[in-house]
């Protein structure tokens, strides 16, 4: 297994992996879409995981100086369960950590609350807070 940074090449595999996993509806969160802002981002904070040369896992992560995000944690059905999950996390932790970022956070719906227990493994709590978000386009 190979974690790396995003590549521009890797943008096609990346949108597939991500409408496979997440089967997005919403047309605000369409792959393509949320790919260039984050590039246009130009944060250096997209990862992807390539198992058996294949492009098999994303991670996207996000610092504003408070508090770094995870999102877009995805990993191909077809290799769950063999620690890339584990590996795309650790490493952006890494990164935000360079970055001197004190404390990550992360949202799970509530529709995919067994993916919980796969974040205690990895050391994040679950913590009482309301999530608030507002649609601006
Ligand atoms: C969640 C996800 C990224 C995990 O990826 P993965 O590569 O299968 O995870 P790993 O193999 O690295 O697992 C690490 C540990 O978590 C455990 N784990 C993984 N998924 C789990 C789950 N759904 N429930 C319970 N434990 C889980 C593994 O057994 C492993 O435990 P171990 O260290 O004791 O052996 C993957 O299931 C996925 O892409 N899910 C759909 C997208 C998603 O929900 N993303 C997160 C949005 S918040």
């Amino acid at each position: 297994m190979e974690i790396r940074l995003f590549k521009q090449t890797d943008a096609d595999s990346v949108t597939t992996l991500w409408r496979q996993v997440f089967g997005y509806t919403e047309p605000r969160n369409d792959p393509a879409i949320s790919l260039q802002r984050k590039l246009a981002a130009n944060d250096d904070l997209l990862l992807v995981a390539l198992v058996d040369g294949e492009l098999a896992g994303t991670v996207m992560g996000g610092y504003d100086g408070h508090r770094g995000w995870i999102y877009s944690l995805a990993v191909a059905e077809h290799v769950r369960r063999r620690g890339v999950g584990k590996a795309l996390v650790l490493r952006m932790e890494q990164l935000l950590a360079a970055r001197d970022c004190p404390k990550i956070n992360l949202q799970v719906l509530t529709t995919n609350a067994g993916v919980v227990t796969f974040y205690q493994k990895l050391g994040y709590n679950v913590e009482q807070r309301i999530s608030m978000g507002k649609v601006l386009s």
